[in-house]
C-alpha cells in the first residue's frame, strides 16, 4: 500500500509520530505491505511549532512540505488543496491518512477525494456541536467524505453512525497522541527558561489560543486580569506558554500581569514537563485536557462545550466557560486540592498506533 500521512499544524505531530514508528518497526522487520510518505502542509512553520515537534518525536523530515503558511480560513484552506492535488497527481497514492481536526485535515481530504483516492481519519467522529469553531467544520466534512474512520472514543462512533458512516468503517482504536504521551514520559525534559520564582510542583500552567478567547482584546484581558487576581491572592504563579496568535493581540495591549509568566512556545517535551510538574491546568485546548486526563492533573477548559466529552466524564477536565466570572471560585479549589480526581479513558494505552497499523494491512 502506497500511504501518504499528512501533517499541518502542531497537534498534528505527536498524532502521526506513533504510526510513522509502527510502520518502521515493521517494515525492520521485513513487512514491506505499507510504504509511507510524510506531506508538511506547512500551516505551522516556526521552529517552535513545527521543527523543535519532529526533531524531538523523532518523526522522519516530511518528503514533501507544501509551505502554505497563514492566511484567512479560505486562503489557507484553498492553498493547501491547490498545492497537494499536484503532490497526488505526481505521487500515485491507495491512501491519504489525515489526523485531527485542523484546516490541513480537511483541505487534503477534500483534494484526495475529489482525485478518488481513499482517506482515513485518525480522532474521527468527535463533535463540540459548537459551528463557531473552525475545527467543528473542519471535522464534520471530513467525515461526511472519508472511507475509514479510527476513533478515540465508542461516543465518537455513535456520531459517526447518526450522521450515516457505516459501521464497519469505524475503528474504535484508541489515541494516538496518548501512545506519544506514554512513550515519551521518561524523556520529558525540564525547560530551560523557567524564573527562580516558579517552583517546581507549585505553579498552574495556562494555554490560550482559541480565536473566542483571544481575538478581542478586552475579552483576553479580562481573562487573563481575573487569573492573575486569584493567583495573586494565593501566592501562585502561572506559566503560560503563548501561541503566536495570542502573542500578536498581547504585543498590542498595554497591561503587565505579574503573576502570569509568558514564555515562547515550548517543545513537546518540555511542554509535559510542565504539565506533569504543575498544580493543575487552565487552556482552551482540547488536546491538552487528553494530556492532563491521562497524567492526573487538575484542569479547567475555558470554553463552553469541549469535543472531547470523556475528558470531563472520566478525567479530570472541567468546563468554566468562556466568561471569567467562574474563575476565580474554581482557581481555589484546584489550589486547595479539592480537584476531582479522573480516570483514564478506554484504549488510551499507548497500543493505538499498532492498531491502526494492523487494521490499515487489511484495507
Ligand atoms: C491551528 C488549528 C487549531 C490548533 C492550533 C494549535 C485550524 C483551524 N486551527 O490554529 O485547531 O489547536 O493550530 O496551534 O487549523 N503563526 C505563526 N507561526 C506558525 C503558525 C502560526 O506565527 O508557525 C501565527 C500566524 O500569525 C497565523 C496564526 O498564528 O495567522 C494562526 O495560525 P493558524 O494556523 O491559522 O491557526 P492556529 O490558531 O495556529
Amino acid at each position: 500500500m502506497r500511504l501518504v500521512i499528512v501533517a499541518g499544524a502542531r497537534p498534528n505531530f505527536m498524532k502521526i509520530a506513533p504510526l510513522v514508528h509502527a510502520i518502521n518497526r515493521r517494515r525492520d522487520s521485513g513487512d514491506t505491505s505499507i510504504g509511507f510518505k510524510i506531506v508538511h502542509t506547512g500551516q505551522h512553520y516556526d521552529e517552535k511549532m513545527s521543527n523543535a515537534f519532529f526533531r524531538e518525536l523523532n518523526i522522519p523530515a516530511p518528503d514533501h512540505n507544501l509551505e502554505v503558511g497563514s492566511g484567512t480560513q479560505s486562503e489557507q484552506t484553498g492553498m493547501i488543496m491547490t498545492r497537494f492535488e499536484k503532490f497526488l497527481q505526481e505521487n500515485p497514492t491507495d491512501l491519504v491518512l489525515v489526523v485531527g481536526d485542523v484546516n490541513s485535515t480537511m483541505a487534503c481530504t477534500i483534494t484526495a477525494k475529489k482525485l478518488n483516492v481513499r482517506v482515513a481519519h485518525v480522532e474521527a467522529g468527535i463533535r463540540s456541536g459548537d459551528m463557531t469553531m473552525p475545527e467543528e467544520i473542519n471535522r464534520i466534512v471530513t467525515d461526511s467524505i472519508c472511507d475509514y474512520f479510527f476513533t478515540t472514543s465508542e461516543g465518537a462512533g455513535k456520531n459517526l453512525v447518526q450522521t450515516g458512516a457505516k459501521e464497519e468503517s469505524i475503528f474504535f482504536v484508541g489515541n494516538t497522541m496518548i501512545d506519544t504521551l506514554l512513550y515519551q514520559t521518561p524523556n520529558f525534559k525540564k525547560p530551560a527558561f523557567i524564573p527562580t520564582e516558579v517552583k517546581e510542583g507549585d505553579y498552574l500552567v495556562l494555554t490560550l489560543h482559541r480565536p473566542h478567547n483571544v481575538d478581542d482584546p478586552q475579552k483576553l484581558r479580562g481573562l487573563l486580569e481575573s487569573i492573575n487576581a486569584e493567583l495573586t491572592r494565593h501566592n501562585v504563579r502561572a506559566v503560560f506558554p503563548v501561541h503566536p496568535r495570542t502573542r500578536g493581540v498581547l504585543s498590542k495591549m498595554d497591561v503587565t500581569f505579574p503573576a502570569i509568566y509568558l514564555t515562547d512556545p515550548m517543545s513537546y517535551l518540555e511542554f509535559m514537563y510542565l504539565i506533569k510538574h504543575s498544580r493543575g491546568v487552565i487552556t482552551d485546548s482540547g488536546g491538552v485536557t487528553e494530556e492532563t486526563t491521562v497524567m492526573g492533573i487538575p484542569c479547567m477548559t475555558l470554553r463552553n462545550s469541549t469535543e472531547r466529552p470523556e475528558t470531563v466524564t472520566v478525567g479530570t477536565n472541567e468546563l468554566i466557560g468562556e466568561h471569567h466570572d467562574k474563575i476565580p471560585a474554581k482557581v481555589q479549589v484546584m489550589l486547595e486540592g479539592g480537584w476531582k480526581k479522573g480516570r483514564i479513558p478506554a484504549l488510551w494505552d499507548g497500543k493505538t498506533a499498532e492498531r491502526i497499523v494492523d487494521i490499515l494491512k487489511r484495507l
